[in-house]
């Protein structure tokens, strides 16, 4: 086992390690970040047995966030105690609490993480739909006026919804105005994209879209105010998004959404969203 810096001639190794556990089981190992933190030489531990077998990258804990990790064995080299091994190294490294992101929710990593006493903490499904094909009309309830973001003047209104409607959500609900403003600042950000959906000049929802560099269209993110569900708000303003992404020409739409937020994957389900992919993340404590 070894932690350092990686060399060249290395990091092409365990480049090589991830194509071959993404050929073998159909879904890519490691998330964006860690991809781009092990190309540009970041720390990683890995295990030699006559070349690298096992990979796995740390972040470490901060800012209140515990300790995350992800990790992958060679296809090759599975089921001899690596998985094992590293997990537990990756344990003893951050030092405190661990969560483990496991991409696929693969059985072999539901195993280990059982076997090891981690918990599933949570799962992240991504889901998707073409943009073509069936999309009703928006139908928003009597009173009830849809319209874009208007930057300058709508974000307090807006974290005020956001906050209230993601309550059980922190990650989502704890955003302040310098999360609105960075967001803001970036060449995706479309206010035409972004719908509020408000009665009397009180905002009770709203929908957030994005268009990525590569062209797809993604739900950003929806939410309606506790006080306002119900009233068929939420399906309204995903719609509206929907029907702008559309005649924007983006080929396809994508989400994330948390596993356990039933409602609402049952009414991306009803708008035509599949499953695409799911990550796991698996706890060392609850
Ligand atoms: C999950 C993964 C890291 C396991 O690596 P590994 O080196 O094969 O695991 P180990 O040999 O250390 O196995 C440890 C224990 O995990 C369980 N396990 C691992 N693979 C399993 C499988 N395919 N089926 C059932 N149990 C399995 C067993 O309890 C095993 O102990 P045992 O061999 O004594 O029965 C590997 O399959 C992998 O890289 N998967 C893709 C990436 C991934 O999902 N990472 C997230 C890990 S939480």
């Amino acid at each position: 086992m070894s932690e350092a810096r990686l060399a060249e001639s290395e990091i092409a190794e365990v480049v090589a390690l991830v194509e071959a556990a993404t050929a073998a089981d159909g879904v890519v190992p490691l998330s964006e970040h860690a991809l781009l933190r092990l190309r540009g030489g970041g720390h990683g531990l890995t295990i030699d047995a006559g070349g690298i077998v096992a990979y796995g990258h740390l972040d470490p804990a901060a800012d209140g966030e515990s300790a995350s990790a992800e990790l992958v064995v060679h296809p090759g080299h599975r089921r001899r105690g690596h998985g094992r091994a590293l997990l537990r190294a990756l344990r003893d490294e951050a030092g405190g609490p661990l969560r483990v992101w496991a991409h696929g929710d693969l059985p072999a990593a539901a195993a280990l993480a059982g076997s090891e006493g981690l918990r599933r903490v949570r799962a992240l499904f991504q889901m998707h739909r073409p943009a073509a094909g069936p999309l009703p009309e928006p139908a928003v309830a009597e009173g009830v006026r849809l319209r874009a973001f208007v930057p300058g003047q709508d974000e307090e209104a807006w974290l005020e919804v956001n906050r209230r409607a993601f309550a059980d959500h922190p990650e989502q609900g704890s955003w302040t105005i310098e999360d609105v403003r960075l967001r803001e600042g970036e060449s995706w950000f479309d206010p035409a994209g972004f719908f509020l959906a408000e009665r009397g000049g009180r905002l009770l929802g709203f929908h957030w879209t994005k268009i990525h560099p590569d062209g797809a269209g993604e739900v950003y993110v929806v939410g309606v105010d506790p006080d306002a569900q119900g009233l068929g708000l939420g399906r309204a303003l995903t719609l509206a998004g929907l029907h702008h992404l559309r005649e924007r020409g983006v080929p396809r739409i994508m989400l994330y959404v948390d596993e356990s937020n039933v409602s609402a994957v049952r009414l991306y389900e009803s708008l035509g969203f599949t499953r695409y992919a799911v990550d796991v993340m698996y706890g060392t404590e609850s």
